[in-house]
């Protein structure tokens, strides 16, 4: 982020405009929603100015500039037609150490104006950094479209009440949600309707709600945060990470997802490198019920989806155990995301019936399963955390009869930039794991590919063939492949 968005108080201070024309009236028609107070300097200034000045409260300066005219003022602008006076205002007010803008001219400016929404007090700025403004007003006309025109009413309304709602209400925790119950709920709804008595009955109910929960126990939440890329969380997951008070967050959530979270609530990274962790888990189930005593909304964040290799049951029953309510929101887990980032089906009609997942990843040992069952032609399989122990899962699954060439799609780090999605056959998985340096997070994808669906794989999935080192992109036939996809 090269230019960073800060509010500027301009409340009583002097803006100075060099310019008398279009460029500098522009301006002023914004600036006018400020309550700074507005001068423009200028040797030729049009009537729209004038016209301007009307109903503005404005002074107008008929000369040519100087450095003075600099003096006191909180920002400059400069926005005559004359390149190099505004190259001099720019230096002048450079100097001075003051913030300037020139109009159409960046390289010379400070800060930037971005496209702005105005629901005073509620003001929303969106800026490209001069990168595609057309995008900033798109982003803009959406925003207006959804902030009704007396959304600022409703922020003017709730500062009335401040005082009162400090003076009854004083633990922080329990503000805030009395906050958010009056912002979210009927008492805005009635704000914005201009139901004075409606308002000021629900603010009163809602008041001796929050007074009866002085000593509530929180809540926790177990959400299931997708694959890794931010979109792939729910509405749901959103509001409650929005909600939340305490966030409770494992390695391989995405820290781009707790964008979506308040700035204010508290983070606790729980990330478990190792597989199986126990006494780890143990400390996390201790953290979530600890937190949820104090009476936080305790929001447990997941990869994929929280019941899926998530451990969500011993979380859940650590936290019911003490007494807390607990509640789940699902998440794309990682095998189908994976497989939806390579448009890889894991049914198919009449084909692949049956589709299961499986852990690599045991606290007793190597992981046992129905080998001969999964072998069968037609079977269909993701492994998750069978990175390490790839080679172990070919072993058994060949000496159980699968075939060698029974296809295996690998998806690395699925749904993010660095995904890395390979197409191998069975008899090649460690190979191709080692030789191509896959670590994970990755699924492994047993007896799927693109060809017995009739899709044509992928250009960007690597197809490995054996050999140290190969890496061919679209290759015409490989083993057990046929017209480049696997059989
Ligand atoms: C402890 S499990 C958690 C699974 C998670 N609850 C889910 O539903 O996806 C971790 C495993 O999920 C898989 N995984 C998670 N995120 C992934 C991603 N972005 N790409 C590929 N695999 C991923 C990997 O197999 C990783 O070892």
């Amino acid at each position: 982020m090269r230019y960073f968005p800060i509010f500027l108080d301009v409340e009583g201070r002097d803006v100075l405009i060099v310019g008398g024309g279009e460029k500098a009236l522009q301006k002023l028609r914004l600036l006018a929603k400020s309550t700074a107070r507005l001068k423009v300097v200028a040797e030729d200034v049009c009537d729209d100015i004038f016209e301007f000045s009307r109903t503005h409260e404005l002074t107008i300066v008929r000369r040519g500039f100087d450095a003075g005219d600099l003096d006191g003022a909180a920002m400059v602008f400069a926005a005559s037609d004359d390149d190099t006076l505004d190259r001099r205002v720019a230096a002048a007010a450079r100097e001075k150490g003051l913030p300037i803008n020139v109009v159409d001219g960046p390289a010379e400016s400070s800060f930037i104006m971005p496209a702005i929404v105005d629901r005073d007090p509620i003001v929303v700025a969106i800026g490209t950094e001069g990168t595609a403004p057309i995008l900033a007003r798109e982003i803009k006309a959406k925003i207006e479209a959804w902030l009704p025109a007396q959304f600022g009413h409703v922020a003017r309304r709730a500062q009335g009440l401040r005082e009162r709602v400090l003076a009854a209400i004083s633990d922080p925790v329990l503000r805030r949600r009395l906050w958010e119950a009056l912002l979210q709920g009927t008492w805005r709804n009635a704000v914005l309707a201009d139901d004075t008595q409606s308002a000021e009955r629900e603010f009163e109910h809602q008041l001796d709600a929050a007074r009866a929960g002085l000593d509530a126990a929180g809540s926790v939440t177990l959400i299931g945060c997708g694959p890794g890329e931010p979109d792939l969380i729910t509405l749901k997951a959103q509001q409650h990470l929005q909600s939340a008070d305490v966030l409770v967050v494992d390695r391989l959530v995405n820290p781009a997802i707790l964008e979506y979270a308040r700035r204010d609530a508290i983070r606790i990274n729980v990330g478990k490198e190792a597989e199986g962790d126990s006494a780890l888990q143990e400390e996390i189930n201790r953290i979530l019920v600890r937190e949820a005593m104090k009476g936080h909304r305790v929001a447990r964040l997941k990869g994929g989806d929280a019941f899926v290799f998530g451990r969500a049951a011993e979380e859940m029953s650590a936290v019911r155990a003490a007494g807390i309510p607990v509640t789940v929101v699902p998440g794309i887990t990682a095998a189908h995301a994976c497989a939806a980032s390579v448009g890889l089906p894991v049914t198919l009609r009449s084909k692949v019936r049956q589709f299961s997942v499986i852990t690599g990843a045991s606290k007793d040992g190597p992981v046992d399963a129905d080998w001969a069952a999964l072998a069968q032609p037609g079977q269909a399989f993701a492994i998750y955390m069978g990175v390490k122990r790839c080679e172990y899962f070919r072993e058994k699954l060949l000496s159980a009869g699968a075939a060698a060439d029974t296809p295996v799609v690998i998806v690395e780090n699925g749904t993010l930039a660095s995904e890395h999605a390979v197409a191998t056959e069975l008899s090649l998985l460690s190979r191709a794991i080692a030789d191509l340096g896959i670590h994970g997070p990755a699924v492994i994808f047993v007896g799927l590919d693109w060809a017995s669906a009739g899709l044509v794989r992928p250009d960007r999935v690597e197809v490995y063939e054996g050999r140290q080192g190969a890496r061919i992109e679209r290759p015409s036939a490989l083993p057990g492949m046929v017209d480049g996809h696997a059989r």
